[in-house]
């Protein structure tokens, strides 16, 4: 189709695609152009807040996305003056983010127009403070009585919050101001403490008010898959089980623990990785074209993937899925210790931090194609990676000349680090022979693009504050999602339960993650 004949989608007779979906347009140099608001952030003292949330507030003010009409108030429990609060989230800014070496003065500043609230999660009086600081704030500052709740805590504290923003009204919508929450992961720890949570969260607030965060989806490369597959003619055509083979998906970290063995030893990597990031990269990778590019159409998609895969059988997962442990090993040409020596974790913990799996989505496009999964701590490299391979040409016409076995064309999304997408295919090797080398065209955002690219929080938070949603985790994907998990997660204990396998901390995993695809010939590509 040449440009004249292209299509933009248009939403309603008002509204075009561009101007619901881009929360970048133009904005006047004090961020006007995005919804006013204050921001409060629960849970202000934590390391989110520190580490990128408030960094992430500060980039969009540097970029002037966000203007004076956008206070930011800080609520936890503990005891902090505005001063204090203020010179800590000073020193953040100079450590995190973006801009940390921008002038200090800027950044102090920012800072400067910072609030604290000390309060606790369950005393109403507490959200009553704050509220009446919000109604002032909205007086002066102008921002029409809008307001984004940022629910940064442990999620123990989610509920009280909830019902606190409710008891005291801080949730209602009046004349035409919104109020809308943010809330972190994880949501849930299985199907039935996921629907509680919802339950709450829609006790206070309605799913068109509600932005479950997935930072995965907030990556620009996560983003330009969509951009790759439906921005371009010539690959949706080639996006599906006539041509692919079979899809893998590698999200490792070398890291172990980071501080979070709290969290971690109870959670586990499939819980904290393969419910969220994972299953939202396969859906993107797997949706069909959405009719129309904003929250709900894509949404609306990402669910018909998860609804077509089966959730497993106790046996069928037992046999599709490894999990693993990591010992000591080396990584980075350090030694680390083992996982069960790690800081926090207890001796006998039979945690996993490492699974790989096999799902099929069955649907037409997909029906025949596994896609193959391995997330883990401590793995060899931090490396997110999503690879599409297709399948042999039907003849080997070279081997005659003394050429390998054909190889497999690759279409790999590089996440991070290293951000691109590259696709490998054979040429014939300079000379007199008809001889075949595997190659590869790259592309790299830093090279194309340069700069830096937004960090993922940025965007998200500008999404929510002008209610787009197509980036959030809606009701029915985290709850399709725990309804794939739990069958897993549930195989590895009781009778006959799927062993723990381990693997040496710097490798790839353990050894039956590579015969989870040798069974059918395949293998995890070298990264
Ligand atoms: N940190 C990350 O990189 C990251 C990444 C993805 C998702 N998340 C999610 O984001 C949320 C915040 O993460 P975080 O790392 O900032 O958490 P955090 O540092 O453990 O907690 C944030 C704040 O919540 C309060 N808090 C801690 N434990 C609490 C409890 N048991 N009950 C009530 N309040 C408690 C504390 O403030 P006060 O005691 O002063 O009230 C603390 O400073 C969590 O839900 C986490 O799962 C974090």
């Amino acid at each position: 189709m040449n440009s004249e004949n292209a299509r933009s989608v248009t939403l309603d007779q008002e509204n075009t695609v561009e101007e619901l979906t881009n929360p970048f347009r133009a904005l006047d140099e004090e961020g006007a152009g995005t919804n006013p608001c204050a921001i409060v952030i629960f849970g202000a003292s934590g390391d989110l807040t520190h580490r990128k949330l408030i960094p992430a507030i500060f980039a969009l003010k540097q970029e002037r996305l966000l203007g004076n009409n956008h206070p930011v108030i800080g609520y936890a429990r503990r005891d902090k003056s505005d001063d204090q609060f203020r010179s800590e989230m000073s020193e953040t800014l100079s450590e995190f983010g973006r801009f940390n070496q921008s002038d200090a003065e800027v950044r102090e500043r920012f800072a400067s127009e910072l609030r604290y609230v000390r309060g606790a999660y369950d005393k109403i009086e507490d959200f009553r403070k704050l509220k009446k600081l919000l109604d002032d704030i909205a007086l002066r500052y102008q921002t029409g009585g809008n307001v984004l709740f940022y629910l940064s805590t442990p999620p123990g504290a989610f509920g009280p919050i909830l019902e606190n923003l409710k008891k005291s009204g801080l949730a209602d919508e009046s004349g035409s101001c919104w109020r809308r929450v943010i809330v972190e992961k994880p949501i849930g720890r299985d199907r039935n403490s996921a629907r509680e949570l919802n339950k709450k969260i829609h006790d206070t607030f309605t799913e068109r008010r509600v932005f479950r965060i997935d930072h995965y989806l907030g990556k620009e490369t996560v983003q330009n898959i969509l951009a790759f597959r439906f921005g371009n003619g010539i690959f949706e055509p080639l996006w599906s089980n006539h041509y692919i083979d079979h899809v893998q998906i590698t999200v490792a970290e070398s890291i172990g623990l980071g501080g979070r063995a709290g969290y971690f030893d109870t959670a586990g990597i499939t819980r904290d990785m393969l419910q969220s990031h994972i299953l939202q990269l396969l859906t993107l990778i797997a949706m069909e074209p959405p009719a129309a590019f904003r929250g709900e159409a894509i949404r609306d998609e990402k669910v018909k993937v998860l609804r077509s895969i089966q959730p497993y059988s106790r046996s069928d997962a037992i046999r599709n899925t490894v999990r693993a442990q990591y010992r000591a090993g080396i990584v980075d040409g350090q030694e680390v210790a083992a996982y069960v020596n790690e800081e926090g974790v207890s001796d006998n913990s039979k945690t996993e931090t490492f699974v790989s799996l096999k799902l099929e989505i069955d649907n037409w496009r997909w029906s025949g194609v596994p896609f193959y999964i391995r997330t883990g701590k401590r793995l060899s490299r931090r490396v997110s990676q999503v690879d599409i391979v297709y399948k042999k040409p039907p003849l080997a016409l070279f081997e005659q000349f003394g050429s390998a076995a054909p190889e497999q064309n690759v279409i790999g999304f590089r996440i991070q680090p290293d951000e691109g997408i590259s696709l490998s295919f054979v040429s014939k090797r300079p000379g007199q022979a008809m001889k075949l080398d595997p190659v590869r065209m790259d592309f790299q955002y830093r090279t194309s693009f340069g700069g830096t690219a937004p960090e993922a929080y940025e965007r998200l938070i500008l999404d929510a504050i002008n209610g787009e949603a197509s980036l959030f985790a809606r009701q029915d994907e985290v709850d399709l999602s725990w309804k794939l998990i739990d069958p897993l997660i549930e195989s590895w204990s009781g009778e006959n339960a799927a062993p723990l396998y381990y693997y040496s901390a710097g490798t790839w995993g353990p050894e039956e993650s590579q015969a989870l695809l040798a069974r059918s010939g395949r293998k995890w590509r070298r990264i």
